[in-house]
């Protein structure tokens, strides 16, 4: 993995930006997106924006690559994001509709951070998205919803469109139950059993490769 890095202001952007990345980890999705990105010239995507922290990281590698970030998410929050759940915060809801609504955030992240140009945002539901998706792609952040459903769905239906050189990166990996859920873990572990190989570990960030 290359030891490339943003640029202050991005990473200061990214600090700033609601969501729950930390910095060790968006600087290993950042090192990995930058490397996929110029290896191959192909767009980077990930399934799962919220409001844009990770996306910023994303944004700014297609930027030095001349690519594109690709941004797949329904904007209705995962399941512990929903009323009454862990991760719920009541100002992300949208008070006409009264659902969860992270897209205006998400837009006002990558706007302040002069990275709107580099990022094309898919709103809507991932396995949707991935049946009519015909190109390669340089990265797949998995990062979307965290039952066994959709991060199998998500690896699914956009492993296969990675590029030779590209890498698969998967978010909140916990091997012990007791630091987290275990649909992405298990979702690393098919992939590795699948033929893919493991390029670092940070945090609960894994990054790999196709072998
Ligand atoms: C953990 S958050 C993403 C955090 C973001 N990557 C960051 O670092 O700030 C998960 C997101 O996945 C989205 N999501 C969950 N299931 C989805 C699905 N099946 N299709 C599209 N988006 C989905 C939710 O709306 C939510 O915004």
């Amino acid at each position: 993995m290359t030891d490339a890095r943003p640029a202050p202001g991005v990473l200061a952007a990214f600090e700033s930006a609601t969501g729950f990345m930390p910095v060790d980890e968006g600087l290993a999705l950042y090192a990995a997106a930058h490397q996929a990105a110029a290896a191959t010239g192909l767009p980077l995507l990930e399934i799962g924006s919220y409001c844009g922290r990770s996306a910023i990281l994303l944004a700014d590698a297609a930027r030095a690559a001349g690519t594109v970030a690709l941004t797949v998410d329904h904007h209705r929050g995962s399941e512990e994001q929903q009323p009454g759940w862990e991760y719920h915060d009541p100002e992300l809801v949208d008070p006409a509709v009264g659902l969860m609504d992270t897209l205006p955030t998400f837009r006002r992240t990558l706007f302040r951070a002069g990275l709107e140009d580099h990022v094309v945002a898919l709103v809507g539901r991932s396995p949707q998205i991935a049946a009519v998706w015909g190109g390669q792609l340089a990265l797949v952040f998995i990062d979307g919803g965290h039952t066994d459903e959709h991060a199998t769905g998500d690896y699914e239906g956009w492993a296969p469109h990675l590029a030779a050189q590209g890498l698969l990166v998967i978010h909140d990996v916990f091997p012990d139950p007791a630091d987290g859920g275990q649909a992405p873990y298990r979702v690393y572990l098919r992939a590795l059993a699948e033929g893919f190989g493991e390029v670092s570990v940070t945090g609960s960030l894994r990054v790999l490769r196709r072998r």
